[in-house]
């Protein structure tokens, strides 16, 4: 019987993972459950006779890939695919892909609850501040940035975006002001929300030069990944400036150093938490299971990542 593996070290909501056992079972496939694990050994043992797998920000690395032995499908059920092995996955055949879009509102809605806690002083009384008519510049406008785009305006914002891969049009479409360059995209706005993938391009891309041309009372919103972030550079910066804030979708590799030195200039959560709410593990849980059935009966390599 085919088996597809879901391995989550942080689990999908109960109900979600109702949906995708349906989904399976229906199918006349088995599903095997590994959730909360600790070790990549569980991982490696769980995938061995697995010919599909669902992961989230579990690492598929070439060690977990090599130990499958019947592996065809591999199942990002999200967006960033950065923890897939993509060489190791094409190496041997199996097909990865993502579940684009799918998570993308919960994300957006978490750069809100992350920002107005933040300018509210983490709700501890005193007096703080509003996000009516500040600039927001939005770091990449894919599904996530439109998503803060859009909200953006319900909160009276001033929204900017930058992406170099979406044309300007569909960027002022939204009645967003689509901006040139990276540079005046920060040098703009007194908030900016990242919603770029981390790989070798961006990378620590995020940058002292880079952030030190923010306006005064910048907040620097990272709902993406914590490797694009110069955390020496933003440090130094932190540092320089007692204006600058940094509210970051989980804790910075140098935490301790923003705990000792930046109190109230920081937000972080203990786990990654944008995508971690019910609709979004259904939206992105389903439509995995769903990929999974369709590739192994009709062949379809829609979403297919390492082509
Ligand atoms: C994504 O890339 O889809 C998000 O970062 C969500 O990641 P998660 O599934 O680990 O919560």
């Amino acid at each position: 019987m085919t088996k597809v593996l879901v391995a989550t070290e942080k689990p999908f909501a109960p109900v979600a993972v109702d949906g995708i056992r349906k989904i399976i079972v229906e199918a006349g496939f088995e599903l095997i459950l590994l959730e909360n694990y600790t070790t990549t050994a569980e991982f490696v043992a769980a995938v061995k006779d697995a010919d599909a797998v669902i992961v989230r920000s579990d690492i598929l690395s070439k060690e977990v890939i090599d130990a499958a032995e019947k592996l065809k499908i591999a199942i990002r059920a999200g967006a960033g695919y950065d923890n897939l092995d993509l060489p190791a996955c094409t190496a041997k055949g199996i097909v990865a892909m993502n579940t684009p879009g799918q998570n993308s509102n919960a994300v957006a809605e978490l750069v809100y609850g992350l920002l107005v806690y933040h300018i509210r002083k983490n709700f501890s009384g005193k007096s703080g501040s509003e996000l009516r008519g500040k600039k927001l510049g939005i770091h990449a406008y894919g599904a996530v940035g439109r998503y803060v785009g859009l909200i953006a305006k319900g909160f009276g914002m001033d929204v900017y975006a930058f992406d170099p891969f979406i044309p300007a049009e569909k960027i002022e479409a939204d009645g967003v002001h689509a901006l040139s360059s990276v540079e005046e995209l920060y040098k703009s706005c007194q908030i900016i929300s990242l919603h770029i993938p981390a790989n070798a391009q961006t990378k620590k891309s995020i940058n002292y030069e880079l952030l030190s041309t923010m306006p005064k009372g910048a907040i620097l919103v990272n709902t993406a990944r914590k490797e694009v972030i110069e955390e020496e550079g933003l440090l130094k910066l932190m540092a320089e400036r007692k204006d600058f804030s940094y509210l970051s979708d989980i804790e910075p590799d140098a935490k301790q150093q923003f705990v000792e030195n930046f109190s109230g200039r920081f937000v972080f959560t203990a786990k990654k938490s944008g995508a971690q709410t019910e609709e979004a593990n259904i939206n992105a849980g389903l439509a995995a299971a769903n990929q999974i059935v369709n590739f192994i009966k009709n062949g379809d390599k829609t979403f297919q990542l390492n082509k």
